[in-house]
């Protein structure tokens, strides 16, 4: 017995790179059809290539005529859609509130909440007319507690997590199940560039996660995928972290000390 997507369509934002792109190539690989959406138009074919994807649709899923271009081009490409996976997001400028630009805090906000809410309202409506469907969006650690100069993400990822309940609610009679997963650091370009760039000590990080080490993207991936799947039958509602332990630690940073090693003289 294993997961078993055949027959399903699946429709992936974000799709042409980072967890959105593995995510893709998993759900392609235990039988989905898959169609891609995103912004990046350049990078659209090589994903699309690469994952085994029918084909990828443009666009920004903060624009509402957009998401319903954007649906629609899935729908026919696809015949329907009966999964989706929400993981277009971008990142902030990790700044305190008071000198944050108010635009970009808006931007950030409306790519991450608005563009999940508007991909689940659209493909939501054909999911309620076939009576079936699942959706896993993509929150973060940082929508379960707060993290200072991440006020505009973290406002919206914790409004993704309060929107999934939401149409878990909603649309549960329908046969629709909504679920989120909450990741810690994740090896994914969007990462790799604010280590590049040092705004991310990796050593820190490391050291804040109880399994000690940043996840992969695939390990997002299988959490999806099992959500999404019928293995998830039972489970709606709910906000999932991928985390590696960083949401049950009580971020006793340096107060407490377990001692693993007896400590040098
Ligand atoms: N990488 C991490 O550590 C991490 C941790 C927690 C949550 N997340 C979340 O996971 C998701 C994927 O992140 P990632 O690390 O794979 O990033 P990524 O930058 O590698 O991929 C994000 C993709 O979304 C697309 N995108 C951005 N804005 C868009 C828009 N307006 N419309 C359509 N597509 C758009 C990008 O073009 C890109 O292909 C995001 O929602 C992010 O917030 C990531």
């Amino acid at each position: 017995m294993h997961i078993d997507l055949g027959g399903r369509k699946a429709l992936v934002t974000g799709g042409a790179s980072g967890i959105g792109e593995v995510t893709a190539r998993l759900l392609a690989g235990l039988g989905a059809q898959v169609a891609l959406a995103d912004l990046d138009a350049g990078r659209l074919p090589d994903a699309v290539a690469r994952t085994g994807a029918l084909g990828g649709v443009e666009g920004d899923v903060a624009d509402a005529a957009a998401v319903e271009r954007m649906v629609a081009e899935a729908d026919a490409l696809l015949g329907g859609v009966d999964l989706l996976f929400n993981s277009a997001g971008i990142g902030d400028d990790l700044v305190p509130v008071h000198e944050q630009d108010p635009e970009r805090w808006q931007r950030v906000v409306d790519v991450n909440l608005k563009g999940t809410y508007l991909m689940c309202r659209t493909t939501g409506r054909l999911m309620l007319k076939q009576r079936r469907g699942a959706i896993v969006n993509v929150s973060s650690i940082v929508g379960l507690d707060a993290f200072p100069g991440r006020s505009a993400y973290g406002v919206a990822k914790a409004g993704i997590n309060h929107l999934t309940k939401t149409l878990a609610c909603e649309w549960g009679a329908a046969g629709i199940r909504v679920n989120a997963i909450a990741p810690a650091y994740t090896r994914t370009p969007m990462v790799q560039s604010l280590l590049d760039r040092k705004v991310f000590n990796p050593g820190l990080i490391e050291r804040r996660t109880p399994l000690g080490r940043f996840a992969l993207p695939e390990e997002m991936a299988r959490a999806a995928a099992f959500l999404l799947s019928d293995w998830a039958s039972y489970i709606t509602g709910v906000v999932l972290p991928v985390d590696g332990g960083w949401s049950a630690y009580g971020a006793a940073g340096d107060v407490v000390k377990i001692r693993h090693e007896p400590e040098a003289e």
